[in-house]
């Protein structure tokens, strides 16, 4: 079964074309950030009208990429939330004029259970349970997935997500939007420890995260030694903060398996790019006994693989999207509708 991914919720116009939900055929994006960069950040109205723009011309070109016509479509998955809402309406209405032109059905998706749902990509089935670290630009927390498919959220920031605090901070130093691949490439010349930045809530015995403080004391940091004369040394600051969120990331997410006794960690969503992180992660699984699946750098920012993926599932699992489906900004989690290990690749639900 062939489905097409479409995924709009923030600045990247993404569609895919996904067999049996684990095939990548295409995986077209269609990138905004030249648009936002001068302004430090996500317009949400420039978002909203450049998906317009790209919505079609980045569709066409996943179908030549997969070798595909609109024939050879046999289902439309749509990111429905969370998300800007303007964003996530050009989608969504996309999506169902498509499904409606080629009586195709149409499953609406959650984006931040496609992020995890990315993982089957590349391992061939989610197979839960396992504890999830959600790091994105909007989203930041550590899910349960059990093995019922039921999630659980266990921990999450209370105040800045991940990627927003690496933006914030690169926009501070001077680096360009969007500030996470910046700080990640610059913190590779810089001494992690150079600077001891706070970790807040480490041993609060939550699996909350905290950012906004951390943000606070690098830009505290920055004045004290501009007043004082201190050269600054850019990628010393960048890597004392990335290790400060790495290093809270990755001991709550391993505290998080240990209490559930589950085996398997994912990382998923934009910051799951950084290599800081997936390089802590990796060892700390590797010493505690832990599996741990990442997926690859393409597939953890934002794509229309991982929400053709998500929507397979739940296609497989019988379930359909009305097209009176609305756009839904603040849209939680719900429980995947079978265990998806049970949705093996291979199987056509049709
Ligand atoms: O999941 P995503 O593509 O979009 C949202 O759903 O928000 O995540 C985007 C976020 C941005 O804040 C970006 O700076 C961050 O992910 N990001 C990174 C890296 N690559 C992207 N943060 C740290 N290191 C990276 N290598
Ligand atoms: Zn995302």
């Amino acid at each position: 079964m062939l489905v097409l991914g479409i995924e709009t919720s923030c600045d990247e116009t993404a569609v895919a074309l996904v067999s049996d939900g684990v095939q990548v055929r295409a995986n077209v994006i269609g990138s905004q950030i030249d648009q936002h960069r001068p302004y430090g950040g996500v317009v949400p109205e420039i978002a909203a009208r450049a998906h317009l723009e790209l919505l079609l011309p980045v569709l066409d070109r996943a179908l030549v990429e997969g070798g595909c016509t609109y024939d050879d479509i046999d289902a439309v998955a749509v990111t429905v939330g969370p998300g800007l809402i303007g964003a996530l309406l050009v989608g969504v209405a996309g999506a169902k004029a498509l499904a409606l032109a080629r009586d195709l059905p149409l499953i609406g998706v959650n984006h931040l259970e496609g992020h995890v749902c990315a993982t089957q990509l590349e391992s061939g089935a989610l197979d839960p349970p396992m504890v999830a670290l959600i790091v994105s630009g909007g989203h930041t927390s550590i899910v349960l997935l059990d093995a019922d498919g039921a999630f659980s959220t266990l921990g999450q920031t209370i105040d800045d997500a991940a990627g927003e605090a690496f933006d914030k901070v690169a926009r501070f130093l001077g680096l360009p939007y969007p500030g996470g691949p910046e700080i990640d490439r610059l913190a590779r010349d810089g001494d992690p420890a150079a600077i001891a930045f706070p970790r807040a809530m480490l041993h609060d015995g939550t699996f909350d995260f905290s950012l906004s403080g951390l943000k606070s004391a690098v830009v505290r940091e920055l004045r004290r030694r501009d007043a004082a004369g201190i050269e600054i040394d850019v990628a010393d600051v960048a890597a004392s903060f990335q290790e400060a969120v790495v290093d809270v990331q990755v001991r709550k997410t391993l505290a998080a398996a240990q209490a559930h006794g589950v085996e398997r960690i994912t990382v998923v969503g934009g910051v799951a790019a950084n290599s800081r992180l997936r390089e802590r992660m990796t060892a700390a699984c590797a010493a505690a006994g832990h599996r741990l699946l990442i997926p690859s750098v393409a597939l953890c920012t934002d794509n229309g693989a991982m929400i053709a993926a998500a929507g397979w599932n739940r296609l497989a699992a019988g379930q359909r999207t009305g097209l009176d489906v609305e756009a839904d900004p603040n849209l939680v989690l719900t429980p995947l509708p079978v265990p998806p290990s049970s949705a093996a690749p291979g199987g056509s639900p049709r």
